[in-house]
């Protein structure tokens, strides 16, 4: 019912500089494989194949890297080394890939808008890369996915976080729908609230599902908190009609936009190997 995935990458990755002077964040590396790759592999596990990329200036990279290097290819095949390609092809043979690009940084909530022509007139999946997602049954999306084919209305996947953080991000407040699966019904939202003005702690991550009418709310969302165009408060609209649910999903996240957070993803996936 999901089809479609859109990946806002038109970000300046200020946080990672001098790094992302030339190369996109999403393109940074969590031990051999870029943050995007993790997001799109993420889109599949949760069987959706029409990846939708919002690129910008200094972004070419993601677009070559799913695509084919005949050059690089051919000079792999047959050794030992070809396997290491294996995973990107099956991505790049069983996917779609469509870019447009964000001439303005704007703010997500227009990174967003700026995709509705990649879109269209259905619900869609949102995924930033920079927040990376690990799970033991099924992924973040795919959770997501079956909360919203029951709610038919938006969805946001949320995560408690230290109150001294609720500054870094959108927070919701809402009324427990469903104990078992961790849902609400979400009755507030703030963008970046300091600790003393956060409703709860209760944190909005780069994961949503969102419903086509964001798109005209949107449009009509005036630039809120630095200036930017807020989805938070693009959500808060469609909340007050009561569609949005959030969802405290099961897994992990690391927050690869920032250093820490970078280095912790790493090292998780490091043990892993
Ligand atoms: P961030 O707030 O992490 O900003 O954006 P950023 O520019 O990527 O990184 P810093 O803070 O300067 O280090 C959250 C997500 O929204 C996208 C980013 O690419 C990232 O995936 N985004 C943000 C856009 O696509 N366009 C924008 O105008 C803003």
């Amino acid at each position: 019912m999901i089809k479609k995935c859109l990946f806002p990458a038109a970000g300046y990755g200020t946080r990672f500089l001098p790094a992302t002077k030339a190369t996109p964040k999403e393109m940074l590396p969590i031990l051999t494989k870029p943050l995007i790759q993790y997001g799109v592999e993420e889109a599949v596990e949760a069987d959706i194949h029409t990846m939708a990329i919002i690129t910008g200036r200094g972004k070419r990279a993601i677009e070559d890297h799913f695509d084919i290097s005949y050059e690089l290819e051919h000079q792999i095949k047959g050794g030992s080394k070809e396997n290491l390609l294996s995973e990107i092809r099956s991505l790049i043979t069983n996917c779609t890939f469509s870019y447009t690009r964000q001439v303005e940084m704007k703010g997500l909530g227009h990174a967003i808008l700026t995709g509705e022509t990649l879109i269209g007139n259905e619900p869609f999946a949102v995924l930033l890369a920079d927040d990376l997602c690990t799970h033991e049954e099924g992924s973040v999306l795919r959770q997501m996915i079956e909360v919203y084919e029951k709610y038919q209305c938006s969805v946001v996947a949320i995560e408690e976080v230290p109150m001294e953080e609720t500054n870094k991000y959108g927070v919701i407040a809402g009324e427990l729908v469903d104990s078992t699966t961790d849902t609400y019904r979400v009755t507030d939202m703030v963008e970046k609230p300091a600790p003393k003005d956060a409703p709860t702690n209760m944190a909005i991550i780069g994961r949503y599902i969102l419903t086509p009418d964001i798109f005209e709310i949107l449009r009509n969302t005036k630039p809120g908190k630095g200036g930017e165009i807020q989805i938070t408060d693009a959500l808060l609209e469609q909340a007050k009609q009561g569609n949005v649910i959030a969802y405290k999903f099961k897994g992990k996240r690391f927050d690869c936009g920032s250093v820490d957070g970078f280095v912790q993803a790493t090292n998780y996936f490091y043990e892993k190997m």
